[in-house]
This record gives C-alpha cells, structure tokens and sequence, in this order.
C-alpha cells in the first residue's frame, strides 16, 4: 500500500509568542487573521498554519478552523496529520477541545454523489497533540466525537438523498438495520398498523402518495434506575410538494429535506446508544410523502387525529404539524415522557425571521427551557426563543373543528407550534423550527457542506446526557 501523505498543523493567534517569532517574510505570506491558511514546505515535512486571529473565539469558530485545517489537508491529499492544539485551547478554553474534534470530522464532508463510478472521498486522519489532557482524555474525546460526527454526516447523508431514493419505506427499514447491534429497541408501524391505530392525521397526509406512511419508534433504555424517558418527535416528510396546495417551482428547492428533523432526531439517538450514554430517551419519527393523488386530503377537509380531536384543513402544505400532532399524542399517551420535544423543517416564516444560522424555539416551561439552552451552549448551536400568547392560540381556533392547521393572521412559526402544543397534553414542552438551519446553500460555516447541515444532532445529544469530555 502506498504511504499516504503527512503533515503537521499548527494554529497561530496573532499576538501569541509563536505567531510574533516568525519572520517578517513568513508574517507577510502567514498573516495570522481568523481562517487564514498557509502551507510551510521549508522543513521537507509540510506544516500548515492556521490563524485564529487576536480576538477571544466562540465554539462555531472554534469548529471553523478546525474544519478548515480538514478541508485544507483534504484538498492536499494528506492522509495523516498531527495536530498541535495547545495554543488554540489555551487562547479559547481547555472544553473547547470538543469544537476542534467536530469541525475536524465535519469539515471532510461532501455531499453523496450518484455517478455511476464512486470518487475517492476518503477522510484524513487526525493525531492530536495537547499537553493539556492526558493520552487516555484524548483517545475517549476523538472516539465519542467521532460517533456523534458520524451521527451528524449520516443525517446529511439521508437529508440530501433524492425522494425517490429515500421514500418512507427505505427510510423505515434502514433505521431498523442501522439501530440492529445497538441498545435501542425499533418499532416500525406500517399503514396497517396506522390504519388500526386511528392515526388519522398522519394516514392523512400519508394518503396523498403511492408510497405509504410509516411510523418510527425508537426506545433506548440506558438508565435502568429511572423509569421516565424524554420524548423527541422528528418531522419525517421524505419529499413536501405542497399537495394540492402546490409550491411554486422556486419554492420547492429542498423540499427532499423535509425529514431533518426526523434525520436528527434519530442521529441523536444514535450517538447516545453507541456511546453508552446513561439516559431514556423514546423518539417518535412519522414519515410519509405529501404530494398529490387522487386521494389527497384537500383545503376544507376535516380530518381526525390519533387523539381524536378534528381539524379543519386550511392548506395542505402545512402538513409538518398534522403528522407530529399524532406522534406527539402517540407519546405522551402512551409512554411515560418527562419531557416532549419536537423538531421540524417546518415553516418558511423561520426563515425570514432568524435566517439559516438560528434556529427557532417555543417553549411552555422554563426548566426544559434552561436546560435545553445549556445543551445549546456546548454545541454552539445558535437558538432564539420566540414568545406566545393566548391571541396566538385564537389564530388557530377553528369554527368546524377543535383546531386549524393554519393561521390567517401571520405569526406562522408560533402557531405552527402552537398547533402541535394542543397533542401534548401537559407535558412540558419544547418545540424546534429548523426550516432555516437544516439546509444552507451556499454553506455559511467552514464545517458544513452546501444541502444538509446535520442540524440539532449535537445539542439533542447533550441535552438527553451526552458528553464528550
Ligand atoms: N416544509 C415546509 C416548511 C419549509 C419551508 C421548510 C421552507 C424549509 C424551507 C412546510 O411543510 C410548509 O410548507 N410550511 C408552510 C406552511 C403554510 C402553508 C402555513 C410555509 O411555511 O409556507
Ligand atoms: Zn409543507
Ligand atoms: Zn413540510
């Protein structure tokens, strides 16, 4: 086998000691500046140098430069390198060694391809050099990062699939063949299933395709001495047209992303089972195409629910909240949850507020609140809480039906979430609009690939009780 390439990479902060002891001519080639990048060849070995910059980093740059060193490399063709990170830890903070592990396995990511011959798109490998931690600290941080960075691509992986390779089905089965060896219990219910189970909402939705809607149920019991699990609910549309409420051609770019939130929701408990996180989590993904046949639901319907409560259908396109309704009823109805969470790509209205770098929250108890910001805060992910008041749950009071699956009156994203607050009974809840941080085009982030983000995967992680140092 032919030796791959090495390296050695190194990271600068302007006003350190090593950065200032460099000469004028490498200062001048080198300058030092966030995400600047420069090749040394002068010592036979090539040594790349990364700078971070004079100002104090937040864990998205963090994950930033590390991204960029992976990138760089990969693009080098450098199969092997070390990585010295004692300057960047003790610049940033000794915990920010999780950002550098992340944004190295992240940034190699390239969006799957579908051409007859496979390109080479092997990853670099990384050693990692601190005198921070000890040898055993290392090989435990890179061994748990690289499970929840694995996580993290295979929902890339799913999200940026076609629609005709990810249908409900294939979606299903896989996620039963991926959770095989591991310590999660898998419960796929067909349209058969659905059909005797009265989920009325999601059969609905699932009735505008050829391809049936299934409903994925995901149990890991990590902690024996706790009977009570939280509950995560992820929307699983493999491909939104709208319905008969049809997108406009501009509007229905992504609309094969329309299961991140089910993808991350899945991710997440992924990596807590192959890290042996002591936790319960239950997690509930429906999946289903919305699209039209002659049999789709239509604006004016009145459907039924898992619940039994009835709603009035005032656009097809907003089939995201019908299809959570009934997994977050199925949940909180049948399974002890301390908690219920649901994630969604589930309105535009997210995206013209917070863009495609925050993510959209609603939340009715200030614990769950708390403790999902702290979770927040080691993943770096950028959320914002968005108010509700009783004038917002009026907007989606209906005059034929309990409830109505749109607002009339604006307020898109809250009474989306509102919407599904009313199947969650009295638990506490937090709702999460991705729509805007699940998919970037262009990537914004040096760790993200153009199309999926693997968005959430982290923060869920942490919030259910998973660590990485
Ligand atoms: N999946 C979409 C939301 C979406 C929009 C995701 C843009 C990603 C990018 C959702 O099902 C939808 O179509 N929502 C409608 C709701 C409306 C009809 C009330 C929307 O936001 O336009
Ligand atoms: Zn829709
Ligand atoms: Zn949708």
């Amino acid at each position: 086998m032919k030796e791959k390439n090495a390296a050695e990479i190194h990271f600068y902060t302007q006003k350190g000691e090593a950065y200032q002891s460099l000469s004028s001519l490498q200062k001048h080639l080198f300058t030092g500046e966030l995400l600047s990048a420069y090749w040394d060849i002068s010592k036979g070995e090539p040594v790349l140098m990364i700078g971070l910059g004079e100002e104090a980093l937040e864990a998205i740059q963090i994950k930033e430069v590390a991204a960029k060193a992976a990138k760089e490399c990969q693009a080098k063709k450098i199969g092997n390198s070390v990585l010295f990170v004692d300057e960047i830890l003790t610049f940033c903070g000794k915990e920010h060694l999780i950002d550098v592990l992340e944004g190295l396995y992240l940034g190699g990511y390239q969006e799957p391809k579908f051409t007859k011959e496979k390109e080479d798109i092997s990853e670099p490998s990384f050693e990692i050099k601190s005198t921070l931690f000890t040898e055993e600290e290392l090989s435990l941080a890179k061994e748990k990062t690289s499970v929840l960075c694995a996580s993290i691509k295979k929902a890339r992986d799913r999200v940026n699939a076609p629609a005709n390779r990810l249908t409900p089905e294939i979606f299903a089965r896989e996620v039963q063949e991926e959770f095989k060896n591991l310590n999660v219990e898998v419960t796929v219910f067909t349209k058969e299933d659905l059909i005797k189970m009265q989920m009325d909402a999601l059969l609905t939705v699932g009735d505008s395709a050829q391809n049936p809607p299934f409903l994925v149920i995901l149990t890991y019991k990590g902690d024996e001495d706790k009977e009570e699990s939280i509950g995560l609910v992820g929307k699983g549309v493999t491909v939104d047209t709208g319905g008969y409420c049809l997108k406009t051609p501009g509007s229905m770019k992504g609309i094969r992303g329309d299961m991140a939130g089910g993808a991350a929701v899945i991710g997440a408990v992924h990596a807590l089972a192959k890290n042996k996180v002591k936790t319960n989590v239950i997690a509930a993904i429906p999946m289903c195409e919305n699209r039209i046949s002659s049999g789709s639901f239509l604006t004016g319907d009145v459907i039924s629910s898992y619940s039994g409560k009835t709603i009035e259908i005032g656009n097809t396109d907003a089939e995201g909240r019908l299809i959570l309704a009934d997994a977050v009823s199925y949940l909180t109805e049948n399974k002890k949850v301390s908690q219920i969470l649901d994630i969604a790509t589930l309105t535009g209205a997210v995206v013209n507020l917070l863009g495609f770098t925050i993510g959209g929250l609603i939340c009715d108890n200030e614990q769950f609140y708390q403790e999902f910001m702290e979770a927040a805060n080691k993943s770096g992910e950028r959320y914002l809480r968005i108010p509700f008041y009783k004038e917002h749950e009026k907007m989606i009071d209906s005059q034929v039906a309990d409830v109505k699956n749109i607002s009339e009156q604006g307020c898109g994203t809250i009474t989306a979430g509102l919407f599904i607050r009313r199947f969650a009974g009295k638990t506490p809840w937090l709702h999460l609009d991705i729509a805007g941080t699940a998919w970037t085009d262009p990537a914004v982030f040096e760790f993200q690939a153009k199309g999926a983000t693997g968005a959430a995967i982290s923060t869920l992680y942490y919030l259910a009780g998973g660590e990485i140092i």
